[in-house]
């Protein structure tokens, strides 16, 4: 039988309801959430990305704002915006969209912007917080939206073995963080596989749920999974396809074809966990907001 699709578009359109509902009471008492996106430079990719989060924001009735840079721009020019924005009570989400220009330490700009409007979750005061479990904290959207794809669709990880696959501060790190909480969606045993590791398929055939995030298309078949296991696909690389309407095409890093015919649930690109960053994006603004009613 093939693996069930977790189906990632339906599961986010249900949390930016939920998040539409908070928003509504907030407005209720005179608040509207606010998320100020900055894009510095013209990356094709980041501005398709951006655009979708100031709608999605709109959408649910934030007040969303992206403010555009030059590619040109100095280190010093962007932290002036940041401070700006933490000063500004109306702005309750800042997100500065990476990558950014190499003139610019990306580092220094995590840094500087307030841990209680980071709601990327990349400041060291968050990524502390998720690993030590503490829930007022910003867990990053990828992630975040990973787990709950998982607690959605009944997938348990107590006392299972999830390897993820990738080690980045923005989904394998965190991810681990998420897994290894007592408690509810919590409670796995985690190994995190990354480029040095030898023999990659010797521990992801002992796993039960795979997380593939490396960016690497093919880097999960199907003979490295073992039977019912649960896969979930985190990878977007953007590859020209001449044959679409935008002649580009997004690949996952699972191989689709081998992997569902093992796998016993299985997240598709798209529509898989694509969809459920921008939801977190949106549950962790209107939770900014919240907390400085
Ligand atoms: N670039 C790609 N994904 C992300 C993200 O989640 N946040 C930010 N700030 N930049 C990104």
């Amino acid at each position: 039988m093939p693996a069930e699709l977790i189906d990632g578009a339906a599961v986010a359109k249900k949390i930016r309801g939920e998040v539409a509902v908070r928003c509504a009471a907030l407005a209720a008492r005179g608040i509207v959430p606010g998320l100020s996106v900055v894009l510095v430079g013209d990356d094709g990719g980041s501005a398709a990305y951006v655009r979708n989060k100031e709608k999605a924001s709109i959408e649910v009735g934030m007040r969303g704002e992206t403010i555009r840079m030059p590619a040109t721009t100095t280190q010093d020019e962007l932290l002036a915006v940041v401070d700006r924005l933490n000063a500004d009570p109306a702005v309750h989400g800042i997100l500065v969209q990476m990558p950014v220009p190499k003139q610019i330490d990306p580092q220094a700009v995590i840094r500087r912007i307030a841990s209680s409007k980071d709601v990327d979750g990349f400041h060291p005061v968050n990524v502390g917080k998720v690993l030590i479990g503490e829930r007022d904290g910003f867990a990053p959207c990828t992630p975040a939206g990973v787990h709950v794809l998982l607690q959605e669709y009944g997938v348990e990880t107590a006392g299972k073995h999830v390897v993820i696959v990738g080690r980045s501060n923005i989904v394998g790190k965190p991810m681990m963080a998420l897994l290894i909480q007592q408690g509810a969606g919590g409670d796995a045993t985690v190994t995190v596989c990354h480029s040095r590791t030898p023999d990659l398929a010797w521990h992801t055939k002992r796993a039960d749920i795979v997380i593939a995030a490396v960016g690497r298309p093919g880097t999960i078949t199907g003979d490295m999974i073992r039977p019912g296991a649960v896969v979930i696909d985190v990878g977007t690389s953007r590859v020209a396809d001449p044959t679409t309407k935008s002649g580009m095409r997004l690949l996952g890093d699972v191989d689709f074809a081998t992997v569902s015919a093992v796998a016993s649930k299985l997240t598709p690109v798209p529509g898989g966990v694509g969809p459920m960053t921008i939801a977190m994006l949106l549950r962790n603004t209107v939770r900014a907001a919240e907390q400085t009613a």
